[in-house]
């Protein structure tokens, strides 16, 4: 082979997979594909200087990364507004309309996968980054570039961004489910996440033998001058990227309820996931003049398909111990495919709740899943039952030490503080972030720290050697040493992060930090009276308090001694000003890390809680704002942006 000819090779290779990859539409057999991609591989080996980027032997992800690194979008990702059914869909269209009259719809699948955005530069595929916060996220361009429909050049010089959905097919999904239920791994909850574990593996020929698939669904920055977004798409497609199942453009809401209910009906029939239907104006002019709000564009939405409900019998109920020894029933039920997704789990909440709905084992029920929530059990089918079934018991003892639960009611607890159960999840709880933040030191780790029997307590973590942890599964030099200087960074905290890492009862961070900023590390002797004077605590919270430090008094002391937490400033009453006093919550992403902007609020007077309820005087919201905004504004709650915030402070 000579240059000529294996320019001509790779060519070719790349033609055979186009229609194989993105047509679905093979034109040649597995057999001459393999022999000309050798002869290609042979030629580059003997000649490195020659090797074509867009080679599909560059596709092979051969280097193992230590990580990813963080890039920006050149233009932000946004999210889409829901509705969820028809009467929702004439809202929007009736808001859309006050807008702009003169408009159609190009409609297409809403997919269930990971999104993505190309950048492609002088047509070469320059990086793949993941969604992120829709400013910046994290670079994947070797894990991407093994996605065979995924172009790595493309005939269009200008720079632009395409984006689109990295999906698994379903297919795809059950057999990378079976082989990790053969070899005693952990299977997938739903192609979503196998989609976005995929693509997030630090070995790019796990993300390759993934068999994903990547469908565009639109541009970010681009220099494209069609008029209608429905153009600009076939133009992307064009490009060599794989189109829809179905598609269309509709005049009006009529046409989109014709294509949405075929889209439900045929849902089953089509390779991925789908959770609905998107709705775009299809006039770009129009587009750009209605923009966007905090966090969606005003030009579409995602017409979401029903929940689905399925009939399953419940098998059994597995109870689960908490950091507090809170016992919680979960229903484990026969496996059944809901929308491509296998549902063996559902909540329970409390064995009040089994009473009350009579649950009893071997009953047919209906589960119902919507979008990312845990199932729940909705009914039990009573006029099903042949006799066989079993009525629940409520436990007596601890699942997991055996010793005899603590029966409030509502609640059942094991009081057991060394259950093996409660331990385990208390170092968790340590280790997270609103306690003592150490990063790498969640659920699985902690586990195997504690089966190996090197962690039995939060005292142990400070003992922690490199040479123990290389002794454990999955270990190296440069994990072991993280986590080791992660721990060793706790040191210093803030002291309301150590009273919050202690996990007392009905003590969260915002009483943590009340306590702190009252009491320091004189908490450990603060009187009852003293306490319960606190803004926010009342008799049980103070009791709490003083029972945590009567029996845990000694491992109070050691842990400080070790953690060393700051002590906090005393801070002077704050000025007067329109945040002094008030209940602020925040949402979304900010110009700073939330944390600091937290504590400026604090500073203000402003006690900065996490939920929004009518108490709540002010939600501040930054880009990408969620649900907490929404519910915010269904509260009447007084909304203002992070730039506004911080023109309120300057006045006060
Ligand atoms: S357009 C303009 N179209 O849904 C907003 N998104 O809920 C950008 N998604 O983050 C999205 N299929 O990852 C759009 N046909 C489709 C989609 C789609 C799936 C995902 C996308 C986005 C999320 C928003």
């Amino acid at each position: 082979m000579n240059l000529e000819q294996y320019k001509k090779a790779v060519e070719l290779l790349n033609l055979y997979s186009y229609h194989y990859y993105v047509l679905d539409n093979p034109i040649t057999t597995d057999e001459v594909y393999d022999k000309l991609y050798h002869e290609v591989l042979e030629y580059e080996e003997s000649h490195e200087d020659d090797i074509l980027a867009f080679s599909p032997t560059q596709r092979v992800g051969d280097v193992i990364s230590d990580g990813f690194s963080k890039a920006s979008h050149l233009s932000r990702m946004w999210s889409l507004e829901d509705v969820f059914d028809s009467e929702g869909l004439e809202k929007w269209l009736t808001k859309t309309y006050k807008l702009d009259k003169h408009i159609t719809f190009y409609c297409e699948p809403k997919y269930d996968g990971a999104s993505l955005n190309l950048i492609y530069e002088n047509g070469e595929l320059t990086q793949a980054i993941t969604r992120g916060d829709g400013v910046e996220g994290e670079l994947i361009t070797q894990n991407v570039k093994t996605i065979r429909s995924v172009a790595l050049t493309i005939a269009h010089k200008d720079k632009i961004e395409i984006r689109g959905e990295v999906v698994i097919y379903k297919d795809e999904f059950a057999k990378i489910n079976k082989e990790r239920l053969l070899r005693g791994e952990a299977v997938f909850a739903n192609p979503r996440n196998a989609s976005a574990g995929s693509l997030r593996q630090l070995d790019p020929s796990i993300t390759a033998s993934r068999n994903l698939v990547f469908l565009p669904y639109g541009v970010g920055e681009n220099t494209l001058e069609h008029k209608l977004l429905s153009q600009k798409m076939e133009y992307i497609y064009s490009l060599g990227f794989k189109k829809p199942p179905i598609r269309g453009v509709c005049k009006d809401f009529t046409e989109i309820e014709a294509i949405y209910e075929v889209m439900k009906r045929d849902r089953d029939s089509y390779p991925m996931m789908l959770d609905g239907m998107v709705v775009k104006v299809d006039e770009i002019s129009s587009q750009i003049d209605m923009g966007y709000t905090v966090k969606n564009p005003r030009f579409s939405v995602a017409y979401k398909f029903p929940a689905v409900e399925k009939i399953t019998t419940l098998k059994k109920i597995i109870l689960q111990v908490g950091r507090t020894g809170v016992v919680t029933p979960v229903a484990i039920v026969k496996p059944t495919n809901i929308d491509g997704v296998v549902v063996e789990r559902a909540t329970l909440h409390n064995f009040d709740e089994i009473d009350r709905k009579d649950i009893r084992l071997k009953d047919k029920v209906i589960i119902l899943r919507s979008g990312d929530v845990i199932p729940k059990i909705i009914k039990v089918l009573t006029h099903e039952r042949d006799g066989s079934e079993v009525k629940v018991q409520r436990p007596t003892t601890c699942p997991v030490c055996g010793s005899e639960l603590l029966d409030e009611g509502v609640l059942l607890k094991c009081q057991n503080l060394t259950c093996e159960a409660r331990v385990i999840n208390s170092i968790i709880y340590f280790a997270s972030k609103p306690c003592l933040n150490i990063d790498g030191l969640g659920n699985k780790i902690v586990e195997a720290l504690f089966d190996a029997g090197v962690v039995k307590s939060v005292l142990d973590l400070f003992d922690l050697k490199s040479s123990k942890l290389l002794m454990l599964e999955g270990f190296k030099e440069k994990k072991a040493q993280n986590l080791l200087s992660a721990i060793e960074n706790a040191k210093g905290c803030d002291y309301w992060r150590f009273i919050n890492s202690l996990g007392i009862e009905h003590i969260g961070e915002v009483a943590s930090k009340t306590l702190s900023a009252r009491f320091g590390s004189g908490f450990i002797d603060a009187a009852k009276d003293e306490i319960i004077a606190l803004e926010g605590f009342g008799e049980e919270m103070a009791e709490s308090v003083l029972e945590f430090v009567r029996v845990n008094r000694d491992t109070i002391l050691k842990l400080q001694n070790i953690l060393r937490p700051l002590e906090p400033v005393q801070r002077e009453e704050a000025k007067e000003n329109p945040f002094k006093g008030k209940s602020v919550v925040l949402t979304g992403s900010m110009s700073e890390s939330r944390d600091i902007i937290k504590e400026m609020l604090e500073s203000l007077g402003a006690k900065v809680v996490s939920s929004v309820s009518k108490k709540t005087d002010f939600v501040i919201y930054g880009e990408d704002a969620g649900s907490k905004y929404d519910k915010a504004m269904s509260l009447g709650v007084v909304c203002l942006s992070e730039e506004e915030m911080r023109d309120v402070t300057k006045i006060g």
